[in-house]
């Protein structure tokens, strides 16, 4: 969600702005620009090119108006104040066009602060709530001496979230950066200094990185960067040799992000079977909170937690979390769930969680992120760099990684017998290769798709893990197809969602729990009676009784309940992304959507 560059001491600076946003473009934005020092000494001026759009039409306008310059910074916008237009794509400039901002995230004061501002003789351009900023740091830049001193000022009115970069004419030969509950990354090149929203985009130029953090001002140069604490003191934040390599990023020979990252999804469990578990003790309670996927990877563990470590649970979608008023905590873990340890609800729910006396761990993949560095336990994912908005190795891996815990806690605190534990050691094992299986029959799915290629209505149903399962691939549907797809435990159906099956209508039957079967066939059969085409999935040696009911059968390797999830999800994403690139879709960036989702 939005993403920021900057660069310092650059040869071409705008080379290495666009390249450096085209690397933050899988975060998802609706429009792109940059500013440049321009000139010199008293010819000395921003430049900025902007548009609403894509990253190739800021190129065009950029071939079209060419800018030279060694400072400049960039920006590719998610809206959130005003729509996707030229005027409101950042940067954005104060009156006498001598500074330039970008921005990520939202100040919560705006509609205040701008009032004010008009008060004061401002004039706005944007809808942006970034455009006050500029104001701000202008007005306090005409009270006090230098670009340091307004941000600080500035930074002590505003609230809510952000990743700020600020560029001022009187002050050539640097950057400011400063963040609060968003992302940002400062690289450290040979004679260069780089700021990005996160360290894919900086991987051409450095390995050698600094994470700034909450309430973090930086001065980047071509030469040093210092950074001020909080309250305003210098401070030294260690810089990291990152080590993963930039091809784990790209997308090598497939098409698009989210078909790589399907395929991977063997590799990475195999990873995360292979790495340390977290070290914590089992808990005697536990609170899920997660967004999106994470929320459903944690309905699983709270399944999972129950059945094989006796552990009881609660799943909370974090953005209502944060908001519970009435929640105590104490001797509850709370276990973030999150792919790119970002998430602003799932980061949030987590303090909540914290101040309501629990304690905190995460699953996350992101190293280096914000909620990585909140918790006191992590487990990581090993998933490597996941890219697609829609994830697909980052929901198995956090699956994997709570079907391993409960499986540690429940060993630990004696739930399973040492025998059971070493049962479950063996099925892992086969774990990866079980999921080459269920991800091979891609054509299958492309014929599905071509012949279901726009259902009135698609129904996704299960019991039980299946029904965290339906969920799930409704909202790959949904995200990347746009196609109406919605998830009901099956028993819900015949309390209303029913009324909506008729002969155009596509029913996915999930049918892995060996208990649950037989519950969800009767469901089946209701939704034919009506004249809904249904898909089953099962395990192989349910296929022949499933033949007799649906209209088609896909068969899953036989294992056991607990792993039945990790299995079941592989076709029915292969499914949604044939749907997709059938329709024309953006499957990598679909429409509205961002990976990181940064702001409320
Ligand atoms: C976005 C993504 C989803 C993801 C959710 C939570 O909405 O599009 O795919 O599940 O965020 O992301 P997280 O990084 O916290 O797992």
């Amino acid at each position: 969600m939005c993403g920021i560059m900057g660069v310092v001491g650059a040869d071409d600076a705008v080379r290495v702005l666009v390249d450096g946003l085209q690397h933050l473009s899988y975060r998802g934005y609706d429009a792109a620009g940059v500013a440049v020092m321009a000139g010199r000494d008293g010819q000395r001026r921003i430049e900025i090119r902007k548009t609403a759009g894509t990253l190739d039409k800021l190129k065009s306008l950029l071939s079209g108006q060419p800018v030279n310059g060694r400072i400049g910074i960039g920006h590719t916008r998610w809206a959130t104040h005003g729509a996707p237009t030229d005027c409101n794509a950042h940067p954005h400039t104060d009156k006498s066009g001598k500074l330039a901002v970008v921005h990520n995230g939202i100040i919560e004061n705006e509609r205040v602060l701008r009032q004010k501002l008009a008060a004061e003789g401002f004039e706005f351009r944007s809808q942006t709530d970034t455009e006050v900023v500029a104001h701000l740091v202008s007005k306090y830049l005409g009270e006090t001496c230098d670009l340091h001193c307004a941000l600080r000022k500035t930074l002590d009115v505003i609230s809510g979230a952000y990743a700020l970069v600020v560029m001022y004419i009187d002050e050539p030969d640097r950057i400011y950066a400063a963040r609060k509950d968003s992302p940002l990354v400062i690289g450290l090149g040979q004679g260069a200094g780089y700021v990005a929203s996160d360290i894919p985009a900086l991987l051409p130029h450095t390995r050698e990185m600094l994470l700034l953090e909450d309430g973090d001002v930086a001065r980047v140069t071509g030469d040093e960067v210092i950074v001020w604490d909080r309250n305003d003191n210098i401070t030294v934040r260690q810089s990291k040799t990152i080590m993963w390599d930039q091809e784990a990023a790209d997308k090598g020979e497939h098409t698009t992000f989210m078909d790589k990252e399907m395929d991977e999804q063997a590799d990475a469990a195999a990873r995360l079977l292979a790495a340390p578990l977290m070290r914590h003790e089992a808990p005697s309670r536990v609170v899920f909170v997660g967004c999106g996927s994470a929320y459903h990877a944690s309905m699983v563990g709270r399944e999972l937690l129950g059945r094989l470590a006796g552990i009881p649970s609660d799943v909370m979608i974090a953005s209502e979390m944060r908001y519970e008023p009435e929640l105590s905590l104490e001797g509850t873990l709370c276990l973030a769930v999150s792919q790119s340890g970002e998430t602003a609800d799932t980061l949030a729910a987590l303090r909540q969680a914290k101040r309501r006396g629990a304690s905190a761990a995460a699953i996350v993949n992101a190293q280096d992120s914000s909620i990585a560095r909140e918790a006191e336990a992590v487990q990581w994912m090993h998933a490597g760099p996941e890219i697609a908005v829609a994830t697909t190795k980052g929901y198995t891996t956090q699956l994997l990684a709570l079907l391993r815990l409960s499986l540690e806690w429940g060993r630990a605190n004696g739930r399973l017998s040492a025998s059971d534990a070493r049962e479950w050691e063996g099925e892992l094992g086969k774990l990866p290769e079980l999921m080459r299986g269920a991800l091979a029959d891609r054509e299958r799915a492309e014929r599905f798709a071509t012949a279901h290629i726009a259902p009135r209505l698609v129904f996704f149903i299960g019991r039980g893990l299946d029904y965290a399962t339906a969920l799930e691939g409704a909202l790959k549907f949904k995200e990347i197809s746009y196609l109406n797809a919605e998830a009901y435990a099956a028993g819900e159906l015949k309390h209303g969602p029913i009324a909506l099956i008729e002969s155009d209508a596509l029913v996915v039957a999930v049918c892995t729990q060996s208990r649950l079967t037989a519950k969800t066939v009767s469901n089946i059969r209701e939704v034919k009676a009506r004249g809904a085409r249904v898909l089953a999935l099962c395990r192989e040696s349910d296929e022949a009784g499933l033949r007799a009911e649906a209209d088609e059968v896909w068969t899953l390797p036989d294992a056991p309940d607990e792993v039945m999830p990790l299995l079941a999800i592989l076709p029915l994403q292969r499914l949604a992304y044939e749907t997709a690139i059938l329709r024309g879709c953006s499957v990598d960036k679909p429409r509205n959507l961002a990976k990181s989702v940064t702001v409320e």
